[in-house]
């Protein structure tokens, strides 16, 4: 799938559909707030969360006293979505529609946070792609956490072909500049009931 094509699948998804019909939703981003926050983050930490759609996670970083944080989606229509519901704190987020395969970083973060984003990249192009802008993007001892499905998860989403992992799998692909800190392993229920498991796992970067 070419960028363009990419770009469109999602624009659609998100323009419609309502938030609870996307098999992702999740009211509140609990567990990567929780790995987040295990970090012991400063308040003005520099938090990116790639694919961030219209996730609520930016909401609960502000509602925390987080000063910093920036939503990136190859979506505009997402980040609208979240905009919309942030409403007059929508101002205090950052926003970046891009393809985070094809996104050059202009300044650095301290904490990267993904769910259900890099399963998507079944190339092993985009995945280097990807660990290039996470090198690019992250301060050394930063943090990184990663929600993929897992190795008995779903083997598509929203239509699309995925890559499933497990913590050890994911640690190999993301290289030896990171340290695996933290393992989840998470059911996810989907809004019309569907469990689908996840892992979730938190890094350092040395
Ligand atoms: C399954 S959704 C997860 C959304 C969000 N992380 C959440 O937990 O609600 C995948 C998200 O990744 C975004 N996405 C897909 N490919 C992308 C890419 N190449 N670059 C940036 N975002 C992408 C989609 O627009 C979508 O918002």
């Amino acid at each position: 799938m070419d960028l363009t094509q990419s770009s469109e699948h999602w624009q659609q998804m998100y323009s419609t559909r309502q938030e609870q019909e996307l098999s992702w939703f999740e009211d509140a981003p609990n567990i990567s707030l929780e790995l987040l926050l295990t970090s012991q983050l400063d308040k003005d930490a520099p938090v990116l969360d790639i694919g961030g759609g219209a996730s609520r996670l930016a909401d609960a970083l502000l509602d925390r006293g987080f000063t910093q944080p920036t939503v990136l989606d190859i979506s505009e229509a997402a980040l609208e979505k979240s905009k919309l519901r942030l409403a007059n704190r929508a101002s205090q987020v950052r926003w970046i529609t891009a393809d985070i395969t094809r996104w050059e970083p202009d300044r650095e973060y301290r904490a990267w946070h993904d769910r259900a984003v890099f399963h998507f990249f079944t190339e092993e192009e985009q995945r280097l792609a990807y660990r290039s802008a996470l090198e690019k993007a992250l301060t050394p001892g930063g943090v990184v956490v990663i929600g993929t499905f897992a190795l008995d998860g779903p083997e598509r989403c929203s239509g699309l072909p995925v890559r499933r992992y497990s913590p050890e799998t994911l640690t190999a692909e993301l290289g030896r500049s990171f340290s695996l800190a933290t393992v989840r392993m998470v059911d996810h229920v989907t809004p019309a009931g569907k469990m689908q498991r996840f892992q979730f796992s938190r890094f350092v970067r040395k």
